[in-house]
């Protein structure tokens, strides 16, 4: 259709009509199907049913175009259903989560992530994705960090702009489907880390920090935009005007259709901002949020609000005009199924190409974060090898976001390893629980197998079977609904039942790996100080087990780096390598900074920091060279280091250049990601790696809230991590 025939279209719209395409079902209306949000009666008529313009989490080939063919016949314009579902990390062949793939500082790699989700999930008749989250996280104690891909601003858009990329193609090619960008804005800043609180950011804050990942997947083209469930300024997001309207739409150039969260319209009333459902739907209707998901407050109010004269039917025009559009885009006036294929279902889902590809990804998300004594990688055939914990015989590597995945398809380490070792050197024990307690995480209800065993002689299995051993490797981490929405941590230490297995083990071998299972940095203080060596795997997914198994034996090496620091503490959060500058800064030095911004009793900063990671070898990095100390607004400078792989083996390195603006009108971050380059050098090889320096890179708000660049000096940092020395400086000419 063009845009005249989309006009035309709803001229003849009813306003009952145009209200429908406004309202988002979730899947309990037509009998089952996912629920991924507070479920309950909204109290809605047959009539409403019948109008309402989208279903959320309905999926299957045939269970969609059934649908889409009833509705569409029934529909007094025969305008077709527009189906939404999380795809997060994947449909059926599920990717490492996003905080893993942020590790793999790899956008084009996480874009084929997208790409596969997107081939898969059309098949099964998905239209939208609610992803990417590009929200920015900096507390390990909030559960969705594990869905975010980090700490830093300019990887996070990167990051978002990338799955934007993999999902929507052109939107017109097979095997594409929407992006939808959340939660805007600010949701990763709840106070205290709880997940729905309250979000305290200055404007500057918010709009240096927070927002530029937001705006990466918009300039990228994403087609949808989610609110956020928290206030910002006090104001909760889905009824805030001047973030949607100012910010999001005049500020940031996004045209195209808004939705609320799950309830979030509704949930005007609990904040305290709306008396009941009906002003929730006028102030989010004014806010300019085009469709209310899963609450009655658009269905059942905004009739009488328009006919009451409270709310003006230009307003609803206009929101009808955005849903149309988008299903206008995707094509769904031509072909109501679009790509939904039971064929297509049977050909994708799950199909080597796609596992292949997740493989890949993951093994390029672990990170390496210890390694003494070359305890990694193991010898095959040299070693006898206990694999020991409730992570090795563990098919929930997917984690809590891969609602359509079935954890049947998903391949456990100790599969894995069966397939690729011989079975004389390789031993498996669980020797403990994944959690404490009952084994039950509250509100999910899931017991997970290994949770019935008997602990004791678990335990005392496991230390027998590591007392022959030449290595231990444990496989130890938090249970799959300790991250995701709403499973905020207070603390971020293993459950006891797993550290006393670590304890129990260290006693008789001291050759111990930790595989890390995790969807969150975690405290991981003792686990440094019993273990050799430390790989974190996060929830790696549907070939978690091959690729950790590949990995452990050097068939690939590690190259991942941290894309959110691991604190040393709970109580050094929020944390962020960016931070800014104090009039007290402390280095490390407690005598000469007895007054500096720390703490007495535990170190300043993380145990591992942002950008960090480890290889099966090692690396060095020339000092920096510049090619000129003086930039201007229309040169830029060349900033070079020389990278050799000093170690034995082959290698990935992943180049970090910072930033920092030593004086500015206001105070500045201690460094800033501004690029990285990935190298992949064979033993001895050396190659050099160029930065370009530009004037963009250096603009920030300034005391007057505009975006410039100030004259002076810069700091130009490039190596390993977010913690390297290795510097240059420069001078930005007025
Ligand atoms: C609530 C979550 O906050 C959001 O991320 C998700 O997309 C919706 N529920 C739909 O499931």
């Amino acid at each position: 259709m063009n845009q005249q025939q989309l006009k035309e279209l709803l001229a003849q719209m009813s306003l009952e009509e145009k209200i429908g395409q406004l309202v988002q079902l979730p899947a309990y209306f037509q009998n089952g199907g996912t629920i991924t949000g507070p479920a309950g009666d909204l109290g809605l008529t047959q009539e409403d049913l019948s109008l309402a313009g989208s279903y959320l989490s309905v999926i299957g080939a045939e269970k969609t175009r059934t649908l889409q063919e009833e509705y569409t016949a029934a529909h007094p314009h025969h305008i077709p259903l527009i189906f939404m579902d999380d795809i997060i990390n994947g449909y059926r062949t599920v990717f490492p989560v996003p905080l893993a793939q942020g590790c793999t500082f790899n956008p084009d790699l996480v874009q084929q992530g997208a790409s596969v989700a997107a081939k898969e999930a059309a098949a099964s008749g998905v239209h939208v994705t609610f992803s990417p989250m590009a929200d920015l996280v900096r507390d390990a104690r909030w559960g969705r960090v594990m869905e975010s891909t980090g700490e830093d601003a300019y990887l996070n858009g990167l990051m978002a702009a990338a799955m934007v990329r993999g999902y929507q193609g052109d939107l017109k090619e097979k095997g594409t489907i929407a992006g939808c960008l959340k939660h805007f804005a600010g949701y990763g800043a709840p106070e205290g880390g709880r997940d729905y609180a309250n979000v305290e950011l200055s404007l500057r804050t918010l709009k240096e920090d927070y927002l530029p990942a937001y705006k990466a997947a918009i300039d990228a083209g994403v087609a949808m935009v989610m609110t956020s469930f928290n206030t910002l300024d006090r104001v909760p997001s889905t009824a805030n005007k001047w973030l949607m309207r100012d910010i999001l739409r005049d500020e940031m150039g996004f045209d195209g259709a808004l939705i609320s969260d799950w309830g979030a319209v509704g949930e005007l009333v609990p904040h305290g901002v709306a008396q009941d459902f009906a002003q929730a739907a006028q102030l989010a209707i004014e806010a300019g949020v085009d469709m209310d998901m899963v609450s009655p407050s658009y269905a059942k109010h905004l009739k009488t609000l328009v006919e009451e004269g409270k709310v003006d039917e230009k307003l609803i025009d206009e929101s009808c005009m955005r849903m149309l559009e988008l299903k206008n885009k995707l094509g769904l006036f031509e072909n109501p199924f679009r790509d939904a294929a039971k064929e297509d279902e049977d050909a994708l889902l799950l199909c080597e190409e796609h596992r292949k590809a997740a493989q890949d990804c993951a093994e390029k998300s672990f990170v390496l974060l210890k390694n003494e004594e070359n305890m990694l990688p193991l010898r095959s055939g040299q070693e006898k090898v206990a694999f020991i914990g409730p992570f090795v015989n563990n098919k929930f590597l997917c984690g809590s976001w891969a609602i359509f995945s079935d954890d049947q398809d998903t391949v456990a380490l100790k599969d894995a390893l069966e397939k690729q070792e011989s079975d004389s050197c390789i031993s498996f024990a669980a020797g403990s629980r994944v959690m404490d307690g009952d084994g039950v995480v509250q509100g999910f209800q899931k017991q997970i197998p290994e949770e019935t065993l008997d602990e004791e002689f678990a335990l005392s299995q496991a230390i027998e079977m590591a007392r022959g051993a030449d290595k231990v490797v444990l496989a130890l981490g938090e249970h799959r609904e300790f991250s995701g929405e709403a499973s905020s941590r207070g603390s971020l230490t293993l459950p006891r039942c797993q550290q006393r297995l670590l304890d129990e083990v260290a006693k008789v071998n001291q050759n111990i790996t930790v595989v890390l299972f995790c969807g969150r940095p975690m405290d991981l203080r003792d686990v440094h100080n019993k273990a050799k060596a430390i790989l974190v795997a996060w929830f790696p997914g549907t070939e978690g087990g091959p690729a950790l198994a590949r990995t452990l034996y050097g068939h690939c090496a590690p190259q991942g780096k941290l894309s959110m620091a691991f604190p040393f503490s709970v109580s050094q959060l929020p944390l962020h390598y960016n931070q800014l500058s104090t009039g007290r800064p402390f280095h490390g030095d407690y005598k000469a900074a007895r007054f500096g911004s720390k703490y007495q009793d535990m170190p300043r900063f993380p145990l591992y920091p942002f950008g960090f990671g480890l290889s099966y070898t090692t690396f060095s990095c020339s000092p920096v060279t510049l090619d000129k100390a003086v930039l201007t607004k229309d040169s830029s400078i060349k900033a070079r280091v020389s990278v050799k792989n000093t170690g034995n083996a082959e290698g990935t390195e992943t180049v970090q250049l910072y930033i920092r603006d030593m004086v500015g009108s206001v105070a500045r971050p201690v460094r800033e990601l501004k690029g990285f380059r990935q190298v992949t050098l064979q033993p001895g090889e050396e190659k050099e790696v160029c930065f370009e320096i530009t004037e963009d890179m250096l603009r920030f708000w300034d005391i007057h809230m505009n975006y410039v660049s100030e004259p002076g000096e810069f700091q130009l940092f490039i190596g390993t991590d977010s913690t390297t020395e290795n510097k240059a400086s420069f001078t930005l000419e007025a």
